[in-house]
């Protein structure tokens, strides 16, 4: 099989499947300075030994081979980016990569304040904030930390700075479907997205979910009840959003679907974990190290070779690669994957 092509000059790679693989999510840490009860235990989860995180250096060197086969969109995830060390030299550097035309950054803004003109100045393109609640309290009811005016700042210096905004709020019953509204309500004059996610089950602590009370179709249906005038818009290529528009709203509002997984079918994406798991699915349970091969000395052949590897036998979708792990439940924390 053919997995990767030139065309006019630009390198082109496929998975098993025809899927186009142009986008990776490079987890930076496993760290984070936040608790959200959905993604870690309150006492927090057992972090990886610093010696086993990538350096900059690693990160740097698999991303120019990457960039080399076709990946041109590089996603910044943790735990939280920030709470590593030099992050700015790091997406300095990765700036400078040839082939890479976007560098975005999921945060959730804690540590971000003051930082955004910086950030634009270096190019990166667009920033998606995790933001659950506008309700202080609520914020640290979720987030077990009391920095809610942070996060706050965070997104007004971006908004002023008009860079691409997403705000990224995981819905979860009981705890913020109060802040639907009041989040949506964002979108009206003020141009970003808002996205509403469906809550998985990547909390650390390996409790199974009960029911998903909240799924994409409630969410839209809850939405459509509040604004009739609701509309459905085209989705951007490889969008894992269902998005829509509100009459008079200057923002979108989108719907992730990401435990009903109804968008697998053009994924478009690799992960790298902090420790340099490569993972083609966020449900697997990890292809190959390549923090490993980096550390044994492989070249940059060998790296593509291991990279295509990998892509030759990709689940088809989601539950796939779910079911292929075998007795090993998803149980992870999403910090340890990077979302
Ligand atoms: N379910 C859904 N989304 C999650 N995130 C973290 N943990 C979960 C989970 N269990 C989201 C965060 C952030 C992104 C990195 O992943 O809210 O927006
Ligand atoms: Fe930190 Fe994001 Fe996990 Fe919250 S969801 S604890 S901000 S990594």
């Amino acid at each position: 099989m053919q997995l990767t092509e030139q065309i006019m000059g630009k390198p082109r790679l496929y998975d098993n499947h025809g899927r186009e693989i142009n986008y990776l999510r490079l987890a930076v840490t496993d760290r984070c300075n936040l608790r959200c009860f959905y993604c870690m235990p309150e006492e927090g989860i057992e972090y990886v030994d610093k010696d086993d995180l990538m350096t900059y250096e690693e990160m740097i060197r698999l991303s120019v081979v990457l960039a080399g086969m076709g990946i041109d969109k590089v996603r910044i995830t943790g735990g939280e980016p920030f709470v590593r060390k030099d992050m700015i030299s790091f997406l300095e550097a990765l700036s400078r990569i040839q082939g890479l035309q976007r560098i975005n950054i999921t945060t959730n803004g804690t540590l971000t304040a003051g930082m955004v003109p910086r950030l634009k100045q270096i190019g990166i393109h667009s920033v998606n904030l995790s933001l659950d609640s506008l309700d202080k309290e609520r914020f640290f009811r979720i987030t077990r930390r009391d920095v809610f005016d942070q996060v706050m700042q965070t997104l007004e210096e971006l908004l002023d700075e008009r860079m691409e905004v997403k705000v990224n709020a995981v819905v979860m019953d009981g705890k913020n479907t109060e802040d639907l509204l009041p989040l949506a309500e964002l979108a009206r004059h003020k141009k970003l997205g808002v996205r509403f996610i469906e809550e998985m089950p990547f909390n650390g602590s390996g409790a199974a979910p009960t029911g998903l009370p909240w799924d994409h179709r409630r969410i839209l249906a809850f939405l459509q009840e509040h604004y009739p005038g609701l509309e459905k818009i085209p989705d951007p290529p490889f969008s894992t959003s269902q998005n829509y528009r509100i009459p008079g709203f200057e923002g979108t509002i989108g719907i992730i679907a990401a435990y009903s997984r109804t968008f697998c079918g053009s994924c478009n994406r690799l992960r790298i974990t902090p420790q340099g798991t490569l993972k083609t699915c966020l449900y697997d349970g990890g292809v190959f190290n390549v923090r490993d091969l980096l550390r044994n000395g492989a070249s940059d052949l060998q790296l593509r070779d291991a990279f295509a590897a990998a892509l030759s036998h990709r689940a088809k979708d989601g539950f796939e690669a779910e079911e292929r792990r075998l007795g090993n439940p998803v149980s992870e924390s999403m910090s340890t994957i990077g979302g």
